[in-house]
């Protein structure tokens, strides 16, 4: 293939939490910029940090390559938020001051962030201070608005799935009340997703309030049907009490308490992050990342990628900063599946 060269030098960057799929979306868009368009790409270190050192290097097509079944990101993250107040005197340089001056000094014509919504925010907050930015939704959790999925969940929801299809045999084994808590921070995205795929019997999301004594009824109702074990899948963001432990440890103690049943806890935690994507996570971060090169040559910016009824979109970022996508309590998974009989502990 003959490569044009658009003379244009982009820079990607991954920040706040990993997720499965980032390494996909990093050769997504590095490998079209570099083979569909000709441009230079740029890898930057550990999120906006690597902005503001300066900690840069360039990304051949060959380093692209091998890395679409990867888990994490070659790039590094971190949860630096440069807008945020550093606590430094007014006469030193402030934070996204030293990126737009790194910015400029590494020739960049975009930057492309791949995050979740903190990063998406601080994304449009550099483009409003005049750089040229794309978004790229990433996270395990789901939440970003605007767009119907992120790459990332897809594996999350898998891992979780698997992860609690385990544990019926051995509640049913040792009759046993077991409850998982999942990721999700303030959305039960991965909680109703994976619940509903392995039968949960309760499911705990944020988005529903729920009641102690509600779900202990449920959970005595199921034995005296001669159901001799349950499945409590709990979103880490519902309300606890507990504080300073877990919340399906919390739950787990009250629902002992309330109904004499024996319960066990599971906290799944960043196993839900790590290794490799799922095939639909590969394709939908391969998809983001394409889009996202072709949105830079036609210098749409400003804007992030996203999927709208399996059609791949642009969105302004200016939509998409500070909101969150959150689970309805109509959505019709969580009524299709009261109508099975599922609690959701209200
Ligand atoms: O946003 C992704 C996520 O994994 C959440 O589900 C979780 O609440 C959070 O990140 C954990 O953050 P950290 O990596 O800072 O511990």
């Amino acid at each position: 293939m003959v490569k044009k060269s658009s003379g244009m030098r982009i820079g990607i960057l991954t920040a706040g939490g990993d997720c499965p799929g980032i390494n996909a979306a990093i050769r997504g868009v590095g490998k079209t910029a570099i083979v569909k368009y000709g441009m230079e790409v740029i890898g930057i270190s550990d999120g906006f940090t690597g902005l503001i050192n300066k900690d840069c290097r360039e990304l051949t097509e060959k380093d692209l390559s091998g890395i679409l079944t990867v888990g994490g990101t070659i790039l590094g993250t971190s949860r630096e938020k440069p807008f945020k107040s550093d606590g430094k005197k007014k006469s030193e340089i402030s934070k996204p001051d030293l990126i737009r001056e790194h910015y400029e000094q590494m020739g960049l014509d975009c930057l492309v962030c791949i995050g979740g919504n903190g990063t998406l925010k601080t994304a449009y907050l550099l483009a409003q201070e005049g750089l040229n930015v794309v978004g790229i939704p990433k996270t395990i959790d789901n939440d970003v608005w605007g767009t119907d999925k992120t790459f990332g969940f897809d594996s999350a929801v898998n891992i979780a799935t698997e992860a609690i299809d385990r544990l019926h045999s051995t509640a049913n084994s040792h009759k046993r009340i077991m409850l998982i808590e999942l990721m999700g921070h303030n959305a039960g995205w991965i909680a109703l997703y994976s619940g509903i795929a392995s039968g949960g019997d309760v499911i705990l999301i944020p988005e529903i309030p729920y009641k102690e004594e509600k779900i202990a009824e449920y959970l005595l109702h199921r034995v005296e049907e001669n159901k001799p074990y349950s499945i409590v899948v709990v979103a880490e963001g519902i309300k606890n009490p507990g504080k300073e432990r877990s919340v399906a440890h919390y739950l787990s103690d009250r629902i002992f308490e309330m109904t004499g049943l024996e319960t066990r806890e599971t906290v799944l935690g960043y196993l839900q992050r790590g290794g490799t994507p799922s095939p639909m996570d590969r394709v939908l971060a391969t998809r983001y990342g394409t889009a996202a090169a072709d949105m830079i040559a036609k210098r749409d910016f400003g804007n992030m990628v996203a999927l709208k009824n399996n059609k791949i979109v642009s969105v302004p970022l200016a939509d998409v900063s500070g909101k969150l996508k959150l689970v309805d309590p109509d959505n019709p998974l969580v009524t299709q599946a009261r109508n099975m009989g599922t609690s959701f502990g209200n």
